[in-house]
């Protein structure tokens, strides 16, 4: 019954009742159900220590699990042998942090490395590693030392091996934590462009929410080994659920007096009009709190926090609901 459900499902990697113990009764993956469907970017985040690079090395074979089912293109990783997890793993491609490149050998050499592992001819790797430095923009430095590129160029090139063997899915483990901020929005849209022209399945692990609100789809938050919110990137963060609104800087000096309340414009509705629109409709006076507005992927989305009086809740709340805004009050004033 388990298998035909398993089979039955689209996901690329499915997770049941995930539980991983690294010593016996100290679960640091408890309770874990959630599905990647292929094609979508999906983030896992949370803070140091919460198991994410756990649940990504279960994806992958490096990691055994103690209970539960973690399925990658609808293979349980827990039960392959030795030459099925190598199978596996020419299928997923991994980036790191720290590159994870061999600082000894050239630009060239590093990307080469999974080709001449699996012993394609020489031709054919030459000719597929100057493809895969064309793709990251790096063609001229084929010959150049690994340690002469600056650590986006490294991370260029750690994709460009990840890709090396046409992976289904691309695993990323904090990509970007060790780049600077300009440096980091090339590599997303590197793995974006990867994502959407080839359609490659890829999973970021982060503690970076920039980098999720960025490139990615649907978001796993993990804490203590623990599914706190699962859903879309936007929604999550435009409306965080109390779990999340402690990853989520929010820190506004709210007005005393009046009522506070925290609008949220979905993506068909254009702030200004709304705005404009209820201060004509309605005659009245507001004052702005703060808001803040995000790239998500195509997108640019955010909140707006206003403070009207007390006289004027009632209309504005009545407003706000005629135009499908999503709203919440954040603190009642004096
Ligand atoms: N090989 C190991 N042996 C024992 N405990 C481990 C091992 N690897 C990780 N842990 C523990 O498992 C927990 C989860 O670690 P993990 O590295 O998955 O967290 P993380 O979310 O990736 O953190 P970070 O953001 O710091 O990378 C931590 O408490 C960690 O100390
Ligand atoms: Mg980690």
């Amino acid at each position: 019954m388990k298998a035909s459900l398993a089979q039955a499902s689209s996901a690329i990697i499915q997770v049941r009742d995930l539980e991983k113990y690294y010593s016996p009764g100290v679960p640091v993956l408890y309770d874990l159900s959630f599905a990647i469907e292929p094609g979508e970017v999906f983030g896992i985040v949370g803070h140091s220590g919460a198991g994410k690079s756990t649940l990504l090395r279960c994806f992958n074979g490096l990691e055994t699990y103690q209970g539960g089912s973690v399925r990658v293109m609808g293979r349980e990783v827990g039960t392959l042998s030795e030459a099925g997890i190598k199978e596996l793993r020419r299928e997923l491609g991994m980036i790191f942090q720290n590159f994870s490149l061999m600082s000894r050998k050239n630009v060239f050499e590093n990307v080469a490395f999974p080709l001449r592992v699996w012993k394609m001819p020489p031709e054919a790797i030459r000719e597929r590693v100057m493809e895969l430095l064309d793709m990251v923009g790096l063609a001229d430095r084929a010959q150049e030392r690994i340690q002469n590129l600056s650590g986006g160029q490294k991370q260029r090139i750690g994709i460009a091996r990840a890709m090396a063997l046409n992976p289904k899915i691309l695993l990323c483990d904090e990509a970007t934590s060790a780049l600077d901020p300009n440096t980091t929005i090339s590599i997303l849209e590197l793995l974006r462009d990867i994502n959407q022209r080839l359609g490659i399945t890829v999973v970021v692990v982060t503690h970076q929410m920039e980098v999720v609100k960025r490139i990615c789809h649907r978001m796993l938050l993990l804490d203590n080994g623990r599914a706190q919110a699962l859903g879309l990137a936007e929604e999550l963060f435009l409306s965080p659920p109390p779990s999340l609104k402690r990853f989520v800087e929010e820190d506004f000096t709210l007005i005393p007096g009046g009522v506070n309340i925290r609008l949220v414009f979905p993506r068909e509705i254009s702030q200004q009009a709304v705005i404009t629109g209820m201060v004509r409709k309605l005659d009245i006076d507001f004052s702005i709190v703060g808001g803040r507005l995000d790239r998500y992927r195509d997108d640019v989305l955010g909140f707006l926090i206003i403070n009207v009086r007390h006289a004027d809740f009632d209309n504005v709340v009545n407003y706000l609901k005629a135009n499908h805004m999503l709203w919440e009050v954040l603190n009642d004033g004096a």
